[in-house]
């Protein structure tokens, strides 16, 4: 059989770019050749020198349309997702077609047989199908978020969203199968509740969910999850789609070869700092790649994560709380300063949680991040900012009992009572612990997601023949 060529193509955020790299290396490391699309953008930021250790992989980029310095944050995302449909599908399809044509192989890689694109990028299937080329979908964000996105529609036809203004957030919502009995309103994607300035329904929620829906014109969907977090959600998207993998958590797959992820350059000097603390004793806080937050919020996170008493690794980007305030918030970092704290731009993130120092994880609850939190063991204190976020907490303080959720409230006084919990607490570091032996299960030899994923290489392989 030719050997199989398969063109993965992320959206340009550091969230996406990691899962599905870690699903690039997973492709590697069984034989495969991958292509994966970054933007010229974030390919100028990424470690050439690291991926050019695999020979199998080939780092290909496509213009975003936006000028370099245009920023990329949170706020400008519609710009990002706008600008990319407007002038990423041309690039896109000449890239495409070079990659099919015959010159390609001749200089070593194979004609590309299969694309995955990033289930947020519909054009990207679209495009391959019209060119002939079979295309699965791969979702980032967790099962869970996405099966509350293919509700929507029928929350919308019975009135449980758009949720009000001013609407009572701790009400039950019925409509997301097999979540009746914990999932409230505030638990669901944040574009679902009305936009109070405007009282009218974010257009960024309509968008998620056509583009959750269209991925069931892919060949397969694709998540970096596992049945035994997962289960039941996955079983409810299977039918509305034409096959369904969960593969994950794809980045404690050991065979795979590590390749780089960062779009920020780590900060490594924390891991000596680690090591310079006994056990379980530090706590770790990370909001992601893309929340920001106001000065009042970084107090209240300040004064909680002091009045705990622990030391702390925290991650603040410098474009986190805005550049204008960086020098406000070093004089609120030096004048609560002593050797407990250690604030950086950005971290090895998986190195930290992976520390024997580390005894809580502060985090957003973005889908990656909750993962490798839980495949670690760690209890979770979760302050979801937006998207999935607001899903994937409630599972952990809900449904897996690996962590706290605080969604909706940011107070000194509550960040500090819940990171003494997550930090003391017997039972949750228990459930923390006992859920990551099961996650490791289902990646080990035999397990749920290894199964999974040895189907979808013969799936692919098939697709291809
Ligand atoms: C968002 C969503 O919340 C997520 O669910 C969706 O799938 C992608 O977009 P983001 O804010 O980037 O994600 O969070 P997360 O999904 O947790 O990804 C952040 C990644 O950056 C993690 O893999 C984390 O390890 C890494 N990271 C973060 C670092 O390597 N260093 C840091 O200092 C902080």
């Amino acid at each position: 059989m030719a050997p199989v060529h398969v063109l993965v193509f992320p959206w340009p955020l550091q969230g996406h770019i990691n899962s599905m790299l870690h699903f690039a290396a997973g492709l590697l490391g069984a034989g495969l050749h991958v292509s994966f699309v970054h933007t010229e953008h974030n390919l100028r930021r990424v470690d050439l020198v690291k991926a050019a250790a695999s020979p199998r992989l080939r780092l290909m980029s496509l213009p975003d349309g936006l000028p370099d310095d245009h920023p990329r944050s949170v706020d400008d995302l519609k710009d990002l997702a706008k600008s990319l449909i407007t002038t990423g599908t041309v690039p896109y399809r000449a890239l495409l077609a070079s990659v099919l044509a015959a010159d390609t192989a001749d200089a070593g890689f194979p004609p590309v047989s299969c694309v995955v694109a990033d289930g947020l990028l519909p054009f990207a299937i679209d495009i391959a199908e019209e060119l002939g080329v079979p295309a699965l979908a791969f979702r980032t964000a967790s099962a869970c978020s996405v099966l509350a996105y293919l509700s929507v529609p029928k929350l919308m036809e019975v009135g449980e969203v758009p949720i009000p203004v001013g609407a009572d957030l701790d009400e039950l919502v019925r409509g997301v199968p097999g979540m009746e009995d914990f999932l409230r309103r505030r638990d669901l994607p944040g574009t679902c509740r009305l936009r109070a300035e405007t009282n009218d329904v974010d257009p960024l929620l309509h968008i998620l969910v056509n583009y959750s829906v269209h991925s069931s014109k892919a060949r397969a969907l694709i998540f970096n999850t596992t049945v035994s977090l997962e289960g039941s959600a996955l079983a409810h998207i299977a039918p509305r789609m034409r096959d369904v993998f969960a593969i994950g958590p794809l980045h404690a797959i050991s065979a795979a070869p590590a390749l780089p992820t960062s779009l920020w350059r780590e900060d490594d000097g924390c891991m000596a700092w680690l090591d310079g603390h006994i056990d379980r004793s530090v706590v770790y806080v990370s909001l992601g790649s893309l929340a920001v937050i106001s000065l009042e919020q970084f107090t209240e996170f300040l004064s909680g994560l002091v009045g705990a008493g622990y030391a702390f690794l925290w991650v603040l980007r410098p474009d986190m709380v805005g550049e204008s305030q960086r020098g406000v918030l070093q004089d609120a970092i030096d004048a609560a300063g002593n050797d407990k704290m250690r604030v950086v731009d950005w971290a090895p993130q998986r190195d930290v949680l992976r520390h024997r120092a580390v005894g809580c994880f502060l985090t957003h609850a973005g889908w990656n991040s909750t993962l490798e939190g839980v495949v670690e063991g760690v209890p979770l204190v979760c302050w979801p900012f937006f998207a999935d976020q607001q899903i994937n907490s409630r599972f952990v303080g809900a449904v897996w009992g690996n962590g706290l959720d605080m969604k909706d409230v940011c107070k000194r006084a509550v960040v500090e009572a819940m990171v003494r919990e997550a930090m003391e607490s017997g039972e949750l570091r228990m459930s923390a612990q006992t859920l990551a032996q099961q996650v490791r299960r289902d990646i080990a030899d035999g397990g749920s997601s290894t199964t999974e994923f040895e189907r979808l290489l013969c799936f692919i392989k098939e697709l291809t023949a």
